[in-house]
């Protein structure tokens, strides 16, 4: 064993136990980050903060929350949000909560993007970001499904019902996923399961996977600049402050994340307080009934744009029918931003701002989003006309533009490198 002395203080008792000082110094005081970056870069921690927000606030909802068809409801919308005491609190700092996460992962996402912080030897970021996304879809999906209200039902119905489609296997897929031929208390219980113990488990695991491949290649700037991060370390180490390229995350890059939380925070509980409704559905508060289907039924905001590429095609092709070519589309639609450091044909990674073609595909894709998003929420149908086209033909383009711009995207990239003169 080590030799133990006596210590001078707590700190020094534990380091002398659990080496805190050398960890310390390795994960904060002399974690390197350039100092070249803006406000976009502290998003990282915000989403730190949310997941943090909806981990405790979950832990409270769960002290009342009964997963079963018969309680479900009223445990939240009675007990929760008129007996418990500030229960609607917390049930709103959740909700909110859970609809800002996607807001800002999007953010996060279109900066990535943006600044080429995918690409060669970021793959792991991305790749690992990118099943935080698909995790935290599958989070808010199983939390929509938990208060069992009208939408809550019906969307567990459509959505389990899409894995019908895949061959061979399909029909008994659903039944596999519900727990039955039809979704009931067992499809609940899973759903349950999965959202307050599978998927927080990985989520958090994938969250320090995350953390840990920033570490080799180190955090991108905004000019995409690089330098040898060791010798500015050092310049930084020995006084060279202003000359030095790079700060220590913390207390430096840190204590400016933390102004940027608290503003955002401020944000937060303005939506809390006065605009909580936004993160609910109205048809929600209505119990689930199996014998009355809604009139429209769309997914929460953050879906929309690839609910809008499954239905975007509303005719059959060459014999194929719509359902399944949207179907296709849709499968593809959540994996192609996987894909991206490899559909990028040009390794350097350079900020958008001076790549002339990707910077028109990176405004297109972002403009084509938000298009599928607003159209995603409208019903379907030719009865309402936008832009002088009917809502599914204006979705369908939209549609078709988000397809060729992963095509196009190889194409244009490797273009770029060409001009430049090479893949340096
Ligand atoms: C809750 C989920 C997430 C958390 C907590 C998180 C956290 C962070 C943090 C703290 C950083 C470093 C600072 C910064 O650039 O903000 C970072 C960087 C990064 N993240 Fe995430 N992230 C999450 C989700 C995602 C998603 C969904 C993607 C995209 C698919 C992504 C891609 C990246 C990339 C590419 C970087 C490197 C940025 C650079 O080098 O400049 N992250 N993330």
């Amino acid at each position: 064993m080590a030799e133990i002395k006596k210590a001078t203080g707590f700190v020094d008792w534990l380091d002398q136990r659990l080496a805190i000082k050398p960890l310390l110094k390795v994960l904060m005081t002399e974690y390197w980050i350039p100092k070249n970056i803006n406000f976009l870069w502290a998003m990282g921690v915000v989403l730190l903060t949310l997941f943090s927000i909806l981990f405790v606030t979950g832990l409270f909802l769960l002290m009342y929350y009964k997963p079963d068809v018969n309680l479900a409801f009223d445990s939240v919308n009675q007990v929760i949000m008129q007996e418990v005491a500030y229960g609607w609190l917390w049930r709103h700092l959740h909700a909110v909560a859970a609809s800002l996460i996607f807001l800002i992962i999007y953010i996060h996402m279109f900066v990535a993007i943006y600044y080429g912080s995918y690409k060669k030897g970021r793959e792991i970021i991305w790749i690992s970001g990118m099943l935080l996304f698909v995790c935290f879809s599958a989070e808010a999906f199983s939390g929509y499904m938990l208060p069992w209200g009208q939408m809550s039902y019906w969307a567990a119905k459509v959505i389990t019902e899409l894995f019908a489609n895949v061959p061979l296997i399909g029909d008994g897929l659903v039944v596999w996923i519900r727990g039955n031929y039809y979704v009931s208390d067992a499809t609940l219980t899973r759903f349950f399961m999965l959202h307050v113990v599978l998927l927080p488990i990985v989520i958090i695991a994938i969250i320090a996977l995350h953390f840990y491949s920033l570490r080799v290649p180190h955090v991108n700037n905004q000019e995409a600049e690089e330098f040898n991060f060791e010798r500015e370390a050092e310049k930084f180490k020995y006084g060279n402050k202003k000359e030095s390229k790079v700060i220590p995350f913390w207390p430096a890059f840190l204590s400016k994340d933390f102004f940027v939380v608290s503003v955002f925070m401020i944000f937060f509980v303005y939506l809390v307080c006065f605009h909580f409704n936004f993160a609910m559905d109205p048809i929600n508060f209505d119990p689930a009934d199996n014998m009355k289907t809604p009139s429209h039924i769309y997914p929460e905001w953050y879906f929309l744009w690839s609910y809008e590429v499954l239905r975007g095609f509303y005719f059959d092709i060459f014999g194929i029918p719509a359902m399944s070519i949207g179907l296709i589309a849709f499968g593809l639609a959540q994996v192609i931003f996987f894909l991206l450091p490899f559909l990028d044909r040009d390794p350097k990674v350079i900020p958008a701002h001076k790549r002339p073609l990707f910077r028109i595909w990176f405004w297109v894709l972002l403009v084509d989003l938000i298009f599928l998003t607003l159209y995603g929420k409208l019903p379907p149908g030719n009865d309402i006309y936008s832009l002088f086209i009917s809502n599914n033909l204006a979705g369908f383009i939209a549609t078709i533009i988000f397809i060729a711009l992963f095509v196009l995207l190889p194409i244009i990239t490797a273009i770029e490198r060409k001009n430049r003169g090479g893949a340096k």
